[in-house]
């Protein structure tokens, strides 16, 4: 087995005010290289925070999570920024995208962060794929939600990152344009060797992915193979 991520001992916990929440407790998880894995839990189980971890976005209180056996931690700063911006590609719950910046401009970013060419034909054919082609000059503002989620996907695919993390990436989708999204991702997996990571609320989508991790109460219970 070519295991890309592994998660050890990984304990999170969040303090505000005089209230503390433990949200993730001791959580190990391990990734095959080109496996589509999706995370389900409840609201509050700690999804998004065990994602964010995984994803080098937060770092854990305790435990060491390692990507392609490099152990994040032992990254210099320098480092690790090069490393989120090949090999990681994250859609955040809240899409996170650029305002200033139009659709196109957003989708583009990890390019040129990374100082390469935009292949147009190429990005057209990711919009028009996820059909989106007609938001190209749009600002996030004068998109829908599902727009801007679909843009926010375009934008972690278009770099071929080795790992694609994706928090609810079909939360604000119709079923047509969801079953896209749960396509292109497999597609990504099957046929690339890309890893995902899905975080789902939807039964129909986590049918899509190789396995299905479950969290209750911050703490991974279950791999299921399907
Ligand atoms: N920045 C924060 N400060 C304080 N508590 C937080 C913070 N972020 C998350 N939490 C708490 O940690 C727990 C886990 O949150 P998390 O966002 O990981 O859940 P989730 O499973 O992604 O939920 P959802 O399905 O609603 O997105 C929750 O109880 C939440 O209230
Ligand atoms: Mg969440």
């Amino acid at each position: 087995m070519d295991i890309i991520l592994r998660a050890e001992g990984i304990s999170k916990t969040y303090i505000s005010g005089q209230v503390k929440v433990s949200a993730l407790k001791k959580c190990d998880v391990e990734i095959e290289k080109g496996e589509f894995t999706a995370i389900v839990g409840k609201s509050g189980s700690g999804k998004s925070t065990l994602l964010r971890i995984l994803g080098t976005i937060d770092k854990p209180d305790e435990g060491k999570v390692y990507i392609a056996d490099k152990e994040i931690e032992n990254l210099k700063s320098a480092e690790l920024a090069k490393f989120r911006r090949t090999q990681i590609g994250f859609v955040y719950q809240d899409y996170s995208l650029i305002p200033e910046y139009t659709a196109y401009e957003n989708i583009i970013l990890p390019l040129v962060l990374d100082g390469k060419d935009a292949d147009v034909d190429e990005v057209m054919e990711l919009m028009e794929s996820l059909r989106i082609e007609y938001c190209r000059d749009k600002f996030p503002e004068q998109m829908s939600g599902g727009e801007q989620q679909r843009v926010a996907i375009a934008r972690a695919l278009i770099a071929h990152p080795a790992v694609i993390f994706a928090d609810e990436p079909t939360g604000n989708l119709d079923a047509a344009s969801a079953e896209t999204v749960a396509k292109m991702l497999s597609f990504a997996a099957s046929k690339y060797k890309q890893t995902i990571v899905m975080v789902t609320h939807d039964r129909q989508m986590a049918e899509y992915a190789d396995r299905i991790l479950t969290i209750v109460d911050g703490t991974v219970t279950g791999g299921v193979g399907i």
